[in-house]
Formats: structure tokens, sequence, C-alpha cells
């Protein structure tokens, strides 16, 4: 009989953990809390298999990706097919969204998930060999407005958990064509400096240069901080699609910078990358750090006033992460699908929610359904719903390109008193339909008198 090694044995695998009831707990909190933002804003749950064939990944992240090369799960089973315990879930989702027809359901197709994913990563603060994710995709849809909103989804989960100071990075990729004359320049500049480079950037340089923008080893710091930019050379459907993205952020009021060097670790992204850290400023700081990078965003091509590597918050790891993947579609079949996603990661979630002690009490069931038509209107709901948060309404809307009847019907079966209604016409006329749903009623009112109006309706029912 072989001995065991009961040192071992009793204890996890390296990089995995128990969570304990009391981490339970506040990790239940959060998917509760994340999963309430996504069934407002019109997201439905899905779940896919903790298996999938090791094609489904290397066909997508990119044979030359860290999660590729080093970090798979992947065995031969006994019938000889070839899985891997999945280590994201973007690619999972969007074989389903194949698999089921789902471009036959009504774009977009907005989908939420949450679940265990798994990378043979070095175990350090915060990186684990299984790690929680909770996720946010909208498939079928290419417009700027679908990455702010995504971006929106993970930061309003972060303001619903009372955390306040994280500011979310942000860049363009651009698509196939700027990218390929942007890397052209990338490259002709690091192989004048190749012999700077550290040993890993010096193999990809050749496999994936972007990725060297990536790098975290300080030597590669200040070749990086001297590259040239990437939003110097993006076309200018790309540029034009990236200055939306930022105006809705602006509208919401959304901490962003603009960092020329996140380029994400994966092949599948184009167009908006995106990465939520949390810092450890004090709010006043924050305020005005916030301030001065809008008048920089004002003209998206000051990219020196942008970002540098080094003022990366100190605690450096990210607590979200995602971006467009317009090319994912195409990579995985002919289909030209294009798509936005972006996920948390719930074990960083649940460290920073208990170092900083959030109260995580139950929401109040919304009074209010907010309907918007049209994209001129989602711009102004996105606004207004925060001005609701803000006042302290619970809200509930649909995001999705739903009618008007159906939308309603959501509303009603809610049981909220009120809807607020903003077609294409009250969003140029900067007016809303307020109806009362009990006496079946409705009233138009100018925006700037909205929020007292439906206060007082509110407070007299
Ligand atoms: P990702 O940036 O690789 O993106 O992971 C998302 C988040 O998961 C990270 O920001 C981080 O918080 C967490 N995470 C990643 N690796 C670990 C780890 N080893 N230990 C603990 N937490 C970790 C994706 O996975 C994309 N699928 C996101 C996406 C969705 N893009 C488009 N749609």
């Amino acid at each position: 009989m072989t001995k065991i090694n009961l040192k071992d044995v009793l204890r996890t695998p390296k990089g995995t953990r128990d969570l304990l009831p009391e981490e339970v707990a506040v990790w239940q909190k959060i998917e509760e809390r994340a999963r309430e933002v996504a069934e407002y804003y019109g997201f439905r749950p899905i779940r896919t298999p903790h298996i999938e064939h090791t094609e489904l990944f290397t066909a997508s992240l990119g044979e030359a990706s860290d999660v590729v090369e080093k970090q798979m799960y992947s065995f031969v089973t006994r019938g000889h097919d070839k899985l891997t315990l999945r280590p994201e879930g973007t690619a999972p989702i969007m074989r389903a969204y194949m698999e089921h027809g789902m471009r036959a359901w009504p774009q977009p197709v907005m989908l939420y998930y949450n679940g265990s994913f798994f990378r043979h990563e070095n175990p350090q603060r915060g990186r684990y060999r299984e790690l929680g994710q909770f996720g946010f995709e909208i498939l079928g849809d290419d417009s700027p407005v679908a990455d702010a909103m995504i971006i929106r989804m993970l930061t309003l989960v972060l303001e619903e958990l009372g955390i306040k100071n994280f500011t979310v990075h942000i860049n363009t990729l651009g698509d196939k064509e700027c990218r390929g004359d942007y890397k052209k320049e990338l490259v002709q500049y690091l192989r004048k400096k190749v012999n700077y480079l550290c040993k890993d950037c010096k193999i990809r340089l050749k496999q994936n240069p972007l990725r060297v923008l990536d790098c975290k080893d300080p030597n590669c710091a200040e070749i990086k901080a001297g590259a040239p930019q990437m939003i110097e050379y993006v076309c200018a459907a790309c540029k034009s699609h990236f200055k939306e993205v930022l105006e809705f952020l602006d509208e919401l009021g959304i901490p962003y910078l603009l960092d020329h060097a996140l380029v994400r670790g994966l092949d599948y992204y184009s167009r908006t990358v995106f990465e939520i850290f949390l810092d450890e400023k004090k709010p006043e700081e924050k305020k005005k750090k916030k301030e001065e990078v809008k008048t920089e965003n004002a003209e998206v091509t000051e990219a020196a006033d942008a970002v540098k590597p080094q003022e990366k918050p100190a605690l450096n790891i990210a607590i979200a992460g995602g971006g467009r993947y317009d090319y994912l579609g195409k990579m995985l079949s002919s289909k030209d699908i294009p798509a936005t996603g972006g996920a948390f990661g719930l074990d960083r979630l649940t460290d920073a929610a208990r170092e900083l002690n959030i109260n995580l009490a139950r929401k109040k069931a919304p009074k209010l359904f907010l309907i918007q038509l049209g994209s001129h209107a989602k711009k102004k709901s996105l606004a207004l719903a925060e001005e609701f948060r803000q006042a302290n309404i619970p809200l509930a809307m649909s995001f999705s390109r739903d009618s008007i009847g159906s939308q309603l019907k959501i509303a009603s079966r809610l049981g909220v008193g009120y809807v607020v209604i903003i077609g294409q016409k009250e969003a140029f006329d900067e007016t809303a339909i307020v109806r009362n749903m009990e006496a079946g009623v409705q009233e138009t009112i100018p925006l700037p008198r909205l929020l007292s109006y439906v206060k007082n309706k509110l407070k007299s029912k």
C-alpha cells in the first residue's frame, strides 16, 4: 500500500483555498448584488460547463497568450477527447450563442454568469488557480453604448458595495487593419531596443509584440514609456467609436484614465479594452485626479497627457477586466458577431469588501421602472438612472431592444408604481413621460424637473 503523505493531503492544492462560512456569506452577498444589478438592466443568466474542448480556447485566446501557453489545465479523457478546465468565460459564451442559435433571438443578447475558472498561475496575493468570476456579455451589438454599459454594470456593482476608490483604465486596440499599422511601427521601435528587453519580451517581440506593453518587468518599463501609442494609429472609425465610449463614461461620471500600455492578454479583443483597479487614494485626491483626467480626454488624441505605466495604483491587480471582441465570432466560425463584455474577479472583490468592511444590507424593491427606446434615449437614461440612484430611489430598467409593450409588462410584474419612458422624441425634447401604472394616466415632464416630480409622486403614494 502506498503511504499517504498527510502533510500534503490535508492541505488544499497550491493556489486554491477553502472559503469558510463567514467568507462565503460575503461572497454570496456580492453575487446577490451583482445579480440584482444585472437583472435590473435586462441581463439574463447563463451557465456553461466547467470543461470545454481545448481548441475553443487555443483558437480564440491565442496560442501565444499566457493563458494558453502556461495556464490551462488540459487533459485527454478516457474517450480521447482533448478537454480543458475553462480558464475564462467569454469564449464558452460565444460558443453557446452559436450552438443555440441566439442570433435568431432579439439582439443584443445580454447575458451574465458566475462561477469558477481555472488557471495554472503562480499563486500570490489575489491570484488563485481556482478563481471566481462574475461577468456580463452583450452579444450582437457593435455600438459604443454597449461598451459603456458593460463598464457601467461593473462600476455600479462596486458602488453598490460601497467601494468608491476605483479607476477604469481604458484603451482602444483599433481593428485588424489599423492595429496592423501600429504593430509595424511598434516592432520597428522595439527592434532597436531589443538588447534591453527582458527574456520574455524578446520572445513576445516575435510572437505577439503588443504584449511587450503589458510586461511587468521594471527594465522594460522605460522602453514601454517611449513606445509609439496606439491612439495615434487608429483609423477614423475606431477613433470615433472610442471617443463615444469616453463620452458615455463622462456622462455617467465614471472615473477613467487613458492607459496606452493596456493591451489585455487575449487575442480576441479589438477596439475598447479596459481594466478596473482599486486605488488607495483618499476621495479628495481622487476627485482632483478625475477632473484632471476629464480635461485631458476632451480630445482623445492628446495621447501624451495620458497615464504613464508607472502611475498605476500601488495595488497593481485588476479587480475587473474586459473589452470588445468583435472578431471572436469569426475566429470560431464564419459569423460576424460584434460583442463586448467584462468580468469581476470575485476573490479580489470579496477580499476588498472584507478589507473595506462594507455594508451589505439588502436593497429595497424598485419603485420606478425606466424605459428607453433608441440610442439617444439610452444615453440620457444611463445618466438619469444615476440621478435616481443618488437620490436613493430604487429603480429598475431594461437596456435591451425590447418593445415598449414588453418593457411595460416587466414593469407591472415588478409591481412598480411609476414608469418613466424616454423615446427618441423625448430624448431630443429633453423630456420624459411619467406613467402612473395604477391609474393608467401619463404626463410629459421636462428632464430638469423629472427627479423632483417623481420624488413628490412617490412621497404622496
Ligand atoms: P481577465 O482580465 O483575465 O478577463 O479576468 C477578469 C478578472 O478575473 C480579473 O480582472 C481579475 O479580477 C480576475 N482574475 C483573473 N485571474 C485571476 C486569478 N488567477 N486569481 C484571482 N482572480 C483572477 C477575462 O477573463 C475575460 N473573459 C473578461 C471578459 C468578459 N472580456 C470580455 N468579456
